[in-house]
């Protein structure tokens, strides 16, 4: 039996990321060290806060993150009320039980600074210790959103010259989970690098760094989530910078064209992802009214199988039941979730038909077999695809059903822009 072909180089990324940091380092301090027991006792006790904090880092999102954000759905205009009916949201509906657990406020939460720098937030948002402390009391954990710019997306206060201020409010609220926005620090970049690419992504590293460094002193486990919309190929550079999860492309739209634009252009990333440290396709678009059911499905199975945060973005407390369904479906969200924290990749695409797989922990097989077409399609799982001759387990989570063995191949009808989603144990 042979196990999947796509090896995984850096599953450990941010291990050997920190181990590197870690010797260049130490090669940084070692001159000084041969000469001085001083030095040398310091340089071991940077070390061991190095270790000390990476670790922490570690822990965090050692799967990927799961919950919701109010963007997709209510904007710019989102309220304290509206999070707190989330939060309750997640909880009656079994979707917190499921994994759902971030409560994330995006963009429109801010207020003013006062005349000592500190960002407060705006009249929606009367008291956000209060709004951390209702979301805490129901098993959740509390997001927010800032930019390293000015400004952020919405034309809202950014944290520019203010990354350790406002880490420290965030901490002192009680927020679990910071997206960091990019936004109108692209246009520092324009002005400031003068089109010089390297001085560009010098900077743009160096922004994200320093938040990250801020999260880090607050000594509050705070995961960082940030968007640079894909630019300058963050999946090879953003865990060093701290995050533990960065946007691959663009905004997601509540369309079937959008979420398979976006989803299936995701191939080649895999081996940037593992525990700790996940490439983010956006969030989902699942309840808001744009996705057929079966569209709905193949967003959140190629999701699943692309080890991607989960981050519902709908109208939780009036979603509808095939919604709920769908965004619930414990067998689908297992995979999302498998411990191995291995990203899938594309084994087979042919016009409209594509198939993705992503090896399990348990030495399963999860595979996607997607219609992007009008119509209905058969496809045929060859097993030599995967290096197998037969399995004799294989089980259809949508239907959560177990199928008969296959034998070489079978032939799978498939929805107008749906999936069948099997997992097979070799
Ligand atoms: C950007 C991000 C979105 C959202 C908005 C908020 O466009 O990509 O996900 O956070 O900003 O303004």
């Amino acid at each position: 039996m042979k196990s999947l072909l796509w090896k995984q180089p850096s599953a450990h990324n941010m291990e050997m990321v920190t181990s590197e940091n870690l010797i260049s380092m130490v090669a940084a301090f070692q001159c000084p060290l041969n000469r001085s027991k001083t030095i040398s006792f310091l340089a071991m006790l940077i070390m061991f806060f190095c270790l000390a904090s990476r670790a922490t880092l570690a822990q965090l999102a050692t799967t990927p993150p799961m919950g919701w954000n109010s963007w997709n759905h209510f904007g710019a205009k989102i309220s304290d009320a509206d999070v707190r009916a989330a939060a309750d949201a997640l909880a009656a509906t079994g979707m917190r039980d499921s994994g759902y657990i971030y409560v994330n406020i995006d963009d429109g939460w801010q207020g003013k600074r006062t005349e000592s720098g500190e960002l407060t937030p705006n009249e929606r948002f009367p008291d956000m210790k209060a709004l951390a402390d209702y979301v805490h009391a129901r098993g959740l954990k509390l997001g927010i959103y800032s930019s390293p710019g000015p400004l952020t997306c919405a034309g809202n206060e950014g944290s520019m010259g203010h990354e350790e201020q406002d880490a420290k409010a965030f901490a002192k609220w009680g927020v679990d989970y910071l997206k960091y926005d990019i936004c109108s620090y692209r246009k520092v970049l324009d002005q400031e690098a003068h089109g010089d690419p390297d001085l560009a992504q010098q900077m743009m590293f160096g922004v994200f760094e320093r938040m990250h460094s801020a999260l880090q002193a607050t000594g509050r486990p705070i995961v960082y989530s940030i968007s640079q919309h894909g630019l300058s190929r963050g999946w090879t550079w953003a865990s060093q910078a701290g995050a533990n999860l960065w946007r691959t492309g663009d905004d997601i739209r509540d369309n079937y064209l959008s979420v398979t634009e976006i989803g299936f252009a995701q191939g080649g990333l895999s081996k940037f992802a593992g525990r700790g440290h996940w490439n983010d396709p956006d969030m989902l678009e699942i309840g808001n009214g744009g996705l057929t059911p079966d569209e709905a499905r193949t967003q959140l199975s190629l999701w699943s199988l692309l080890a991607a945060p989960l981050l519902a973005g709908n109208n939780l407390s009036k979603m509808d039941s095939d919604s709920l369904a769908i965004l619930n479906n414990r067998e689908v969200l297992s995979i999302d979730q498998d411990p191995a924290g291995r990203q899938g990749s594309r084994f087979c695409a042919e016009g409209p038909l594509e198939i993705w797989a992503r090896d399990l922990t348990d030495g399963s097989i999860a595979v996607g077999l997607f219609n992007r077409n009008q119509g209905p399609v058969s496809i045929s799982l060859d097993l030599k695809l995967f290096g197998l001759k037969e399995v004799a387990k294989v089980r259809d989570v949508w239907l959560h059903r177990d199928l008969p063995p296959i034998q070489g191949s079978r032939t799978f009808l498939v929805a107008p822009h749906g999936v069948v989603l099997l997992v097979i144990h070799p």
